[in-house]
């Protein structure tokens, strides 16, 4: 029997930790032949290859250098490099995951080219059209052939925008997957060493989204409240935000900035901190899962299972020093269980044959 050949895409950072499980799932089975296509949204070590060799995915098969540029700029270049791969191959399927410019513009080109669109965590909605992602949720969502959603309002949500039910699979969060397959290898790091950090006893703060850190005023704002924070606050820098705080420079004693820091490394200082100060949609998730209370700055999210459900509250810079005196326990959401992979390994194989 002929192998399903199946691309994986994947483009920056918060996706690399999304691929890895199904890639690994599908590798198992000898009826499928995965092959990894990175568009090079994302192309630091640091914010790149580090996250391959810690999730055991050696290098890309296909690496299409696409770089940094503005919205149109981006999905346009994945596009055109994206078709010619997907003409040549022409897989059985094309795995697309969470909300970059890569995951909708790899899936539009997937679909006019005849070939059947699945998207890893589907339905999860912001209702916040101002966010470049809530525009990819959408219209990846409404191409896709088999949407995986991660927990129960993704259903909700694309039944509600007239998604066909049988379209819609609910699996679980694959981004758990990765934290269980490599947890061991999470707590031998030596960061905290390394860092001079005691469990416990620090706060770890993560910056990235355009309405935080495009703006000097914003993102000054904000960092004048987070330096009132007690005790140590460790701040890995991603790329968009250092060029925005090179230039105001005015960051307080007790703030630590540190590189980008690799997948192992990073879910090291997660695990160990007091509390999260964040925007980032995948570490909501995270923290949730490890119980670890998350303030949010930003005055939406497209993951509210984790505020239900987790330990995740919303926060905006007036408030949040009065936020984190409260901080929340929370519960795992249903199908957080490290084997989404497993159930969509089992899916493909009702599907795909
Ligand atoms: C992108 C995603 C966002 C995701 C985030 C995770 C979109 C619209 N946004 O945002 O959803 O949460 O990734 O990090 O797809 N840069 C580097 N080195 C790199 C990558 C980027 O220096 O390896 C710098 C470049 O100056 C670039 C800027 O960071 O212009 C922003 O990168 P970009 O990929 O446009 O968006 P992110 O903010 O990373």
């Amino acid at each position: 029997m002929k192998k399903k050949s199946i691309h994986l895409i994947c483009a920056a950072r918060p996706n690399f930790m999304k691929i890895a499980p199904l890639y690994h799932a599908l590798k198992k089975e000898n009826i499928f032949e995965p092959k990894i296509i990175h568009t090079g949204q994302h192309y630091d070590y640091q914010m790149s290859q580090s996250f391959f060799n810690d999730l055991g995915l050696g290098s890309p098969d296909e690496f299409l250098e696409i770089g940094s540029g503005s919205h149109a700029e981006q999905t346009g270049k994945v596009m055109i490099s994206y078709e010619k791969i997907c003409e040549r191959d022409k897989p059985d399927l094309v795995v697309v995951v969470g909300d970059v410019n890569s995951t909708m513009a790899a899936a539009i080109t997937a679909k006019k080219n005849h070939r059947k669109v699945a998207h890893l965590e589907a339905g999860l909605r912001s209702f916040d059209r101002e966010m470049p992602e809530e525009i990819n949720r959408i219209l990846t969502d409404s191409i896709s052939d088999i949407l995986w959603t991660p927990s129960i309002d993704g259903n909700e949500n694309l039944e509600n925008e007239g998604v066909a039910k049988e379209k819609i699979k609910l699996v679980g969060n694959i981004m758990i997957d990765s934290f269980c397959m490599l947890e061991s290898k999470i707590n031998q790091q030596n960061v905290l060493n390394e860092l001079v950090l005691k469990k416990g006893n620090f706060v770890v703060l993560t910056l990235h989204r355009p309405s935080n850190v495009d703006s000097v005023e914003t993102l000054e704002k904000i960092i004048r409240k987070v330096e009132k924070i007690e005790g140590t606050i460790l701040f890995p820098l991603h790329p968009r935000t250092r060029k925005v705080l090179d230039s105001i420079s005015l960051i307080g004693k007790n703030i630590k900035v540190i590189d980008p820091q690799s997948y192992l490394r990073f879910m090291s200082l997660v695990k160990n901190c007091s509390f999260v100060v964040t925007d980032s949609g995948g570490i909501q998730e995270e923290t949730t899962y490890l119980g670890i209370p998350c303030f949010t700055l930003r005055d939406n999210t497209e993951r509210p299972i984790t505020i239900i459900k987790g330990t995740n509250q919303l926060v905006n810079a007036d408030n949040l020093l009065d936020k984190i005196k409260d901080k929340k326990k929370g519960e795992i959401p249903p199908l957080w269980d490290g084997k989404t992979a497993e159930r969509i390994v089992l899916h493909l194989k009702e599907v795909l044959f």
